[in-house]
């Protein structure tokens, strides 16, 4: 009840929210991957939703339900993140949140037929995915942008170099580094850079932690909207 009554900052609202890994494959048995269990963004989703949002979730393979209410539009890899994220910004968005870990290379080629073991070693060629983040951000009709980043050390230094980079409007940073918090965990404890400021969360459930988040990102986002 505390949900359906609650305030509702992001009423009227357009959020696209990525989430989850990519997979990148190099023959039609294996591929490239990275840790993600998709909890933070499908939380986010969800706490966008009780906000009054329109959601939009593009997620790579996870093993989590569609939150009530969310649109999710599932991919496999960085270039069809890619894709549907612009698709689904095209249709309208306000508020562009990346939390997926897309891999960063892809293999060159997709072998047709599964690569057998018959030689003692075997190298791949990667190339450079697109950053989905960085591409929704570059655009002419730039929705507010929140990226994340996982780093394992000079957090804050990293964070804000990534920031700038790709010209976000906020980063969310969390320490791996910190045992039990982040990856796979049902906890998360972050810290929130912008221009002008920054706030730390302390431990929480990611759905206690997506709400308090969306409460500040839509205080930076839509201050006129207070
Ligand atoms: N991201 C993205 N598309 C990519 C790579 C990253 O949309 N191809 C987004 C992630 O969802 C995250 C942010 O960019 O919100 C930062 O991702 P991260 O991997 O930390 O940064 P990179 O720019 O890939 O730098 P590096 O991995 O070298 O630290
Ligand atoms: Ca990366």
């Amino acid at each position: 009840l505390d949900r359906l009554d609650g305030p509702k900052p992001l009423a009227g609202k357009r959020v696209v929210i990525t989430a989850g890994p990519t997979r990148e494959p190099i023959d039609p048995v294996r591929y490239i991957t990275n840790h993600s269990s998709g909890k933070m963004g499908y939380a986010l989703a969800g706490a966008a939703r009780d906000a009054g949002a329109d959601v939009v979730l593009v997620s790579g393979p996870v093993t989590l339900d569609c939150p009530p209410g969310v649109r999710r539009e599932s991919v496999n890899t960085a270039e069809e993140m890619l894709q549907a994220a612009e698709a689904a910004v095209e249709a309208g968005c306000d508020l562009f949140i990346a939390t997926a870990a897309v891999a960063d290379y892809r293999p060159e080629t997709c072998a047709g037929d599964k690569i057998k073991k018959s030689r003692g070693s075997m190298s791949l060629a990667l190339v450079r995915n697109p950053d989905t983040l960085a591409t929704i951000a570059a655009r002419a009709d730039k929705p507010f942008t929140v990226g994340f980043a996982a780093e394992t050390r000079d957090v804050e230094h990293y964070a804000r170099d990534k920031m700038a980079r790709k010209q976000l409007d906020m980063i969310v940073a969390n320490d791996v580094s910190r045992p039990g918090l982040g990856f796979n965990s049902d906890h998360n404890a972050v810290t929130v850079f912008w221009q002008t400021g920054s706030r730390t969360f302390e431990p929480a459930s990611k759905p206690a932690l997506a709400r308090d988040l969306l409460t500040l990102i839509a205080q930076q986002a839509f201050p006129l909207d207070a």
